[in-house]
Parts: C-alpha cells; sequence; structure tokens
C-alpha cells in the first residue's frame, strides 16, 4: 500500500474512532460524572425528568429506555440481599436463584467496635448485591436507640452517634467500591415503631444536631453515601420524606449530599411538600394498581404527573425538576450504568467466613463467673441445651430485612460441634413469625414445655441456654415495638428453674436490644449475640470453646429496669407519644449519658464486654497540657495483656468538659481503638483530640462552639470503667 493511502487508512480510523468517541458522552463510562449528568439532562424531555423520579415497581425506578439510560433496582436490606418480590406486590416471586447469605445485624456490626470489620462487611454485602443485579442496598441504618423497646433497633447501631458513624462509613464506602450504592436509613427520627407513619418528634434543636445527625452527617461527609432514605415520621410537623428543612437546608445545602433523596416506601404524602422538600425518588406510594392505566398507575404518584402539571404550567420553576433528575441520574451513573461495577458473587467461602468473623468480633460475653468459659468439652458427660433460639431460624421475619439464606448454621449445630452428643429441650416455643400478628401460645403448653427442660436439667452437668428475644412481631421485627422489657414466652421463669436445679448454666441470648435478666446472679455466664447470621452456630462455638476470645462490647446501655432509661421518665408523651406527639424531654440525655450524668447503675454498662485473658492499662498522658483552637493534642496509653491467651481490647476514649456555660453529660465518646495483644504483649493506643472534640451546639449561636478552660481525657474499658484520666486545657 503506498504511503498515501496508508496516512488516508490512518485517518479514517482515527476519525472513526473519534466518531466513535463522539457518542453522547452521557454513555461514555469514561467521561467525569458532572459531564454525563448534564449531557443526558440535556437530551431528556419534561416528561423523562419526571419518571426517573418515582417507582415503577415495587422495587425499581425508572430510567430512560430512549436513550439508553437504565432502571434503578433497589433491595433491602442492611443484612443481605432480600428474596426477590414480584413486580408490583410484596409477594415473594418464589425464585430459586436468590437464597443468599445473612450477615449478623448491624448492632452485631457495632458491637465488634472494629473499623476493619465494617469494611469487611460493606466489601461481602456489596458483592452479594452486585451479583444479584441490585444498584442500591437499603442500608446501613445509623437511628440512635434512643428507646430499648424499638422493633428495629437490630437494624441499628447502637445509642452513641460517634460509634454508630465510625462503624457505618467503612460499611458504605465499602459497598459503594462494587458499584452499589448505599441508601441510609431511616433519616431522621424514626426511634419507634409505634405510629412511625404518623407520631411527629418534639426534640431540642441541641439534641438533633449532638445525638440524631452526627452519625448521619458522618456518613455523607465522610463515607459519600450515594442515597439517603426519608423515614416516615414527622419533625416540626412535616414528613422527613417531604420536609425542606431536613432535606434541603440540612442535608444538601449545610452538608453539601449530591445524591439522591429515596422515600421510605409509602413516605411520600404532598406533591408540592415532596417537590419543594427535597425528596428525589418516591417509592412505594400507594397506586390504585391496573385499574387506571397500563402503567399499573405509576403516574398516579405525587412526583409523577401531578408534579408534571406543576412544572409544565410554570408553577414549580424548572430548576427544581433538573435539580432532581441530576440526582438520580448521578445516582444512575454510580451505579447502574457504572462501567466499574462488579459482577461480585453470591455464597461465596469469602462471604461466609466474613458472616463468621463480625459474628465472632460482635458477641459480647458479660458474664464468667469462676471461668466456666472457655469450655473444656471433655470436662462435660452430659450436656443439654434448651431454649427455641437454638434452632428456630433467626434469619427469617423482621420486615424488611427479612432473609431467604441458603443455610443457617444453627447455635445446636454448633453447640453439637463442641460435643458431639448433646440433649436438647425446646424450653419455650414462641410460635410462627407473622408480619402482623404472633400466634398466640397457651400458657399450659410453655407450662409443660418449661417442666420438661428443667427436669432434663437436673440430670445434666452442663446447661447451656439459647434464648432471647427473634423476629416475631412484638419482639424484634418493624412495624411494632416490643410490649415489656421482659424477655417473652415466660423465658424468665424457665432460666430461673434452670439455674435452680443446675449449678453450670450458661446463657447465650439473641436480640437487637437490651432486657432484663432477673436471674443474672443465679447462672455462671452469659453471652449476648445480637443476630449472627448464617454462620451463627459456628461463630458461637468458637467463642463458647476459646478458639476465638470474645472481644466485642456493648454499644447500648442495658439497665437493670426499663424504667431506668430516660425517655420512660415522661410519660405517655416521652414514649409513645400523646395524639401522634412524641417529646424526647431527655434531650442529649440519651443511653450511657444520662446513666452516668445521673448515677443510675446499669446492669451493663454502654462499652462493656469480658474477654478470656485480662488487659492492663498504663497511666494515660497528653503530649501538652494545652491546646489552642487551631491545634490538637494526643492522648497516649499503653495497654498490657497480661493473661494466658492472645485476645482483643476495646480501647475507648471519652472527653469530659470540666466547666461549661450549659448543662453537659459527664463525658462522652470521641475516639475508640480495637487493639490484638498476645500474652505479656504491650501496645500504645494513641488519640489524637482536637477542639471539634470538645464542641458542644450552643442554641443561641446555632452553631458548634468550644469554651475555653478546662478538660479531661477519660481512658476506659467501659463507659463507668475509667481506666486512666488526664486533664489539659483548651487556650
Ligand atoms: C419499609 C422499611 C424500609 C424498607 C422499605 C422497603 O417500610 O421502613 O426500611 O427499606 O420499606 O422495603
Amino acid at each position: 500500500m503506498k504511503i498515501k493511502n496508508l496516512s488516508m487508512a490512518f485517518l479514517c480510523l482515527a476519525s472513526l474512532g473519534a466518531k466513535a468517541q463522539q457518542g453522547p458522552v452521557y454513555l461514555d463510562p469514561n467521561a467525569p460524572l458532572e459531564s454525563r449528568v448534564q449531557d443526558a439532562l440535556s437530551r431528556m424531555t419534561t416528561h423523562e425528568k419526571v419518571r426517573i423520579l418515582h417507582a415503577q415497581s415495587k422495587f425499581t425506578s425508572a430510567g430512560v429506555p430512549r436513550l439508553g439510560i437504565r432502571e434503578l433496582h433497589h433491595s433491602d436490606g442492611p443484612h443481605g440481599v432480600r428474596a426477590e418480590v414480584d413486580w408490583n406486590s410484596w409477594n415473594s416471586a418464589n425464585w430459586n436463584n436468590d437464597s443468599i447469605v445473612a450477615f449478623p445485624s448491624l448492632t452485631c456490626l457495632a458491637a465488634t467496635w472494629n473499623r476493619e470489620m465494617s469494611a469487611i462487611y460493606g466489601t461481602a454485602i456489596g458483592e452479594e448485591f452486585a451479583f444479584r443485579g441490585k444498584d442500591l442496598l437499603l442500608g446501613p441504618g445509623t437511628t440512635i436507640a434512643r428507646m430499648p423497646l424499638n422493633g428495629r433497633s437490630f437494624e441499628y447501631m447502637g445509642e452513641d452517634p460517634y460509634l454508630a458513624g465510625e462503624l457505618a462509613v467503612p460499611y458504605i464506602q465499602n459497598v459503594q467500591k462494587s458499584g452499589v450504592g448505599c441508601c441510609l436509613k431511616h433519616f431522621f427520627l424514626n426511634n419507634q415503631e409505634v405510629d412511625r407513619f404518623t407520631v411527629n418528634v418534639n426534640v431540642s434543636e441541641r439534641a438533633i444536631y449532638e445525638i440524631y445527625l452526627p452519625a448521619f452527617k458522618k456518613c455523607v461527609q465522610e463515607g459519600h453515601v450515594w442515597t439517603i432514605m426519608g423515614s416516615y415520621n414527622l419533625w416540626k410537623n412535616v414528613h422527613c420524606c417531604q420536609n425542606d428543612e431536613l432535606l434541603n437546608k440540612i442535608l444538601k445545602q449545610q452538608w453539601g449530599f449530591d445524591g439522591a433523596v429515596v422515600s421510605d416506601w409509602g413516605g411520600v404524602t404532598d406533591t408540592w411538600q415532596a417537590a419543594l422538600g427535597g425528596m428525589d425518588i418516591e417509592m412505594g406510594s400507594y397506586t390504585n394498581g391496573k385499574t387506571v392505566d397500563q402503567n399499573l398507575g405509576w403516574n398516579k404518584y405525587f412526583l409523577a404527573d401531578p408534579f408534571e402539571e406543576l412544572i409544565n404550567e410554570g408553577k414549580i420553576p424548572m430548576d427544581v425538576l433538573n435539580d432532581k433528575a441530576a440526582r438520580v441520574l448521578r445516582t444512575i451513573f454510580r451505579t447502574s450504568m457504572n462501567a466499574n461495577k462488579a459482577i461480585g458473587s453470591q455464597c461465596s467461602e469469602a462471604h461466609y467466613d466474613a458472616c463468621q468473623q463480625i459474628g465472632e468480633e460482635g458477641i459480647v460475653l458479660l458474664k464468667n463467673d469462676k471461668s466456666i468459659l472457655p469450655l473444656e468439652a471433655s470436662r462435660y458427660a452430659k450436656v443439654l441445651v434448651v431454649g427455641e433460639n437454638a434452632t428456630r431460624s433467626l434469619t427469617e421475619g423482621g420486615g424488611s430485612s427479612e432473609l431467604k439464606t441458603k443455610f443457617d448454621i444453627s447455635p445446636l449445630e454448633g453447640i453439637k460441634s463442641i460435643f458431639g452428643q448433646v440433649d436438647y429441650a425446646r424450653g419455650y416455643v414462641s410460635g410462627r413469625a407473622l408480619y402482623d400478628q404472633t400466634d398466640k401460645i397457651s400458657p399450659d403448653t410453655l407450662a409443660s414445655l418449661r417442666a420438661e427442660a428443667i427436669d432434663a436439667a437436673r440430670k445434666a452437668d452442663l446447661v447451656i441456654y439459647v434464648g432471647g428475644l427473634n423476629k416475631n412481631t412484638h419482639e424484634d421485627c418493624e412495624a411494632n415495638d416490643r410490649l415489656s422489657y421482659d424477655l417473652s414466652f415466660e423465658q424468665n421463669e424457665l432460666i430461673a428453674g434452670l439455674a435452680k436445679v443446675n449449678k453450670n448454666v450458661v446463657v447465650v441470648t439473641f436480640g437487637g436490644n437490651p432486657f432484663a435478666t432477673p436471674w443474672i446472679g443465679d447462672v455462671k455466664a452469659m453471652l449476648h449475640c445480637w443476630y449472627l447470621g448464617s454462620m451463627a452456630g459456628t461463630s458461637l462455638a468458637n467463642v463458647l470453646t476459646g478458639k476465638v476470645n470474645p472481644s466485642g462490647k456493648l454499644p447500648v446501655t442495658w439497665a437493670v429496669n426499663q424504667n431506668d432509661y430516660p425517655c420512660f421518665k415522661y410519660g405517655q408523651e416521652g414514649y409513645p407519644g400523646v395524639n401522634k406527639q412524641v417529646y424526647y424531654k431527655e434531650g442529649i440525655y440519651v443511653g450511657y449519658r444520662y446513666f452516668d450524668t445521673n448515677k443510675v447503675r446499669p446492669q451493663f454498662p454502654f462499652g462493656y464486654g469480658l474477654s478470656y485473658t485480662t488487659f492492663k492499662y498504663g497511666k494515660a498522658t497528653v503530649s501538652s497540657p494545652s491546646l489552642t483552637s487551631d491545634g490538637s493534642v494526643t492522648v497516649s496509653v499503653p495497654v498490657t495483656n497480661v493473661g494466658k491467651v492472645e485476645g482483643k481490647e476495646i480501647v475507648q476514649l471519652y472527653i469530659g468538659d470540666e466547666k461549661c456555660s450549659v448543662d453537659r453529660p459527664v463525658k462522652e465518646l470521641k475516639n475508640f481503638c480495637k487493639l490484638s495483644l498476645k500474652p505479656g504483649e504491650t501496645k500504645t493506643a494513641t488519640f489524637t483530640v482536637r477542639p471539634s472534640d470538645l464542641e458542644f451546639y450552643d442554641e443561641a449561636k446555632h452553631q458548634f462552639v468550644a469554651e475555653p478552660g478546662m478538660f479531661k481525657a477519660y481512658v476506659c474499658a467501659s463507659e463507668t470503667d475509667v481506666r486512666s484520666a488526664v486533664a489539659f486545657e483548651l487556650k
């Protein structure tokens, strides 16, 4: 070929290449995100912009088929990929390829106090969602545990905003690495299930900025969460799914959130409010189904035809629509049209390993008299396991976080792997978990099951009781709260009965909330496991035998009595509310902030958990006696494992303001780290303290301030176990 033709050929190819490049920018996966968004927006009609703002099925929101812009596939939930439901109903689609791994509950993750566990969790669950073809994972939840009867505490991460935020961020970052978006929920003040669609929360400005917003803010500003779910309840008498102050002023303007706000299913109730109140993707609203038109009535959504009319009539400016559509497009290009979206995997060994490891690190050892734990199998000839939670599925039920798993290793199976032969007595029965009712169990049935178990316990030389809460309605389940702080199904009588006839009772409980433990003095040991997911039996067995040394600590205060919690100090107004108005009169004094400041002794304090070894803390030191407003100080403390086995210790840093113009809690959690120590090993925990760690929210100035003066850094093994303290001054 002559040179001339050759160069012509090159030119031709180059122009072809260039031609290919000249396709729409929004289709170029390597184009900058904003240019893709703006290019797509410029090609869309008004109707197409409105279409992507709402559902087109139970769990998908529309794309733009004409332009090749894909829809979004949403899915629950925070602990694993929910089984497929029909296109436009809650009914199971009965697929046979959607059995998955159930990961431990998020309260279990919080109890690990381990940021690495959160990262491992996010990576694994993100791969499961990617493989199932999902674009948005409806979770995690950083609602603060204000009230210990809340049916959904198990989906959340405890009572302290610092801990919740720190352990949600790595989960979010690592899910999103797979090109699956998280949808942080429920934003905000969804602290109870009773009247969740209608209750209006009355709460001080200081309490929302110090307690209820910080975890969400950290997930937006550090976690860069791509979507956030508005909650059903009201704040300032406006539904959070259409609340201008919450979604536009705080979330989008103050915090700089650039993603999309998704409604909770049915959380939007008004076109004007949703349009001007910051809602971007309306899901789950009531539609009159197939009766209106072939689009299943989706055009009846509040942000569908009614909104489009207001735009076309010029009653709502086009830039309101463009902002919403841009946010949805940004979400689509980050997920369903993300060229780097992972293929992922389902039920891989790595995912089961993650499940097991997180479970092992989240189990909290609350009592261990005479070191009955770890168990030495050879010492026990006749082992009895009692309790329905030893065999019952704890991955089904619970509401929208329900899961259909490939398998679950039950606690009973795990315990059998330790001892080979064990006897089992059910001890109590809780009925089939139904979303809206629980079978009533006859007292006779419970009495006979209890008698049978106690009789068997007389002859055993070790009793392992496995009970607690479950995923029944009025237990740990969405849409209702618990009816009592006591364990249900007469478990207190059963445990007391077992302890009366056997001196070696080890209690293992599951559940997302604390509960009364009147029998705690009569049993040798207690482990609380939250929910451990598919590898429950293995995680539990490894901790019971000491193959894994327990290292979890409580992310909530565990009170002796229900009424020790501050939310119950104000009658019905404090919970569940009167005439759909609930009042958070305790203000910022939630959890340990209340118990510590008011000297109320908890059964087990926030941040408490035992180990099979012992850790000795040295003296805390501070790098400088004073701190200037633009500086920082470093607090250090040596920690030594003075026991015989390797273990992990969660070192907690709390800060107390010695003197302040407003009342403040005695101390507040501002940092933590988890040290792995071999016997005899010493490591030094170091924490940087900045002025922002010293601030409180000043309601007069509507901003955070730190007042100069003396502060104290408390280095703690639990909130009430101060190992060392050191003072410093803010200049
Ligand atoms: C439910 C829950 C929410 C869930 C959504 C979809 O009502 O409140 O957490 O993600 O609807 O199931």
